[in-house]
């Protein structure tokens, strides 16, 4: 309750709100750099609740770095499968593979790491080292353009997971890009610049809008993935254009007049 926090400051009532167990989502378990790594990939384009079956199941059988490493590359596209965009699960795979040969690489270093962007480096750096970053996906912008514009005021010494966690879900169930909850209860309401000046909507960093998924070549190469996750192979005049793309991806081999899981096709 508000009147109870000797310190009513925004980010001390984000921290207040924020309950880590609110929401059993699995990687919060962890500061494991490589279990971070695993959730922050796998979330980078696929909500919430579709990824934690996904997470669970992969930590399960490659629950370390050199597990995965170890682990066939079609094998990995194939759990991979239903995440969508497979080329995540491919650098996740080299990732694995250079940290298994080399080590981690300094802490300045880790977008060395094959699909490691700046927003990965700072969660791997927050939520496993609990170290003072923020990391800044998509909800986290647009949290700190509304909420604090003129800048993140600063974390409480050892709050730096949670924070981190806790304007995660704020962005993500509160200040939302299409129906953000201000007036129904957003714990930030109060002081909230956006919401006072009226332009919670305008102070929206743009969405990349995404094309139409039906007929599209991702669902295309979509389609040929799973059937490669689930028979190994699929003919590759069911559509040669979406499996030369997959080929060129370095996402699936090819083996006669078929199309196989990569790394199954000999070459
Ligand atoms: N989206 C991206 N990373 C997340 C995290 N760690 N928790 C919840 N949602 C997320």
């Amino acid at each position: 309750m508000l009147r109870c926090v000797p310190d009513a400051s925004p980010v001390h009532l984000l921290l207040q709100w924020f309950d880590p167990r609110a929401d059993l989502l699995p990687w919060r378990a962890t500061r494991d750099r490589y279990a971070v790594l695993v959730a922050e990939t796998q979330l980078q384009a696929t909500p919430v609740r579709r990824v934690v079956p996904y997470f669970r199941e992969w930590m399960r059988r490659w629950p370390a770095a050199s597990d995965l490493a170890a682990a066939d590359v079609g094998d990995v596209l194939a759990a991979w499968h239903g995440l969508g965009y497979p080329r995540r699960a491919r650098r996740l795979h080299e990732a694995a593979r250079w940290i298994s040969r080399h080590g981690w690489p300094d802490d300045d270093r880790l977008t060395d790491l094959p699909g490691v962007g700046r927003y990965t480096a700072d969660a791997i750096r927050c939520f496993a080292d609990e170290a003072d970053v923020i990391p800044r996906d998509t909800n986290v912008n647009r949290v700190l353009a509304r909420r604090f514009p003129g800048g993140w005021p600063g974390t409480p010494p050892g709050e730096e997971w949670a924070a981190g966690q806790a304007l995660m879900d704020l962005g993500r169930l509160w200040c939302t890009a299409r129906d953000p909850a201000c007036e129904r209860g957003c714990p930030l309401r109060p002081g909230c610049p956006a919401a006072d000046a009226g332009t919670v909507r305008e102070v929206t960093p743009p969405r990349r809008r995404q094309g139409r998924y039906e007929g599209s070549m991702r669902q295309r190469r979509g389609v040929m993935m799973g059937a490669l996750a689930r028979d190994g192979r699929i003919a590759l005049d069911r559509d040669p254009e979406a499996g030369r793309s997959l080929v060129d991806d370095g996402l699936a081999g090819v083996r006669g007049q078929w199309l196989v899981r990569a790394g199954a096709d000999g070459g």
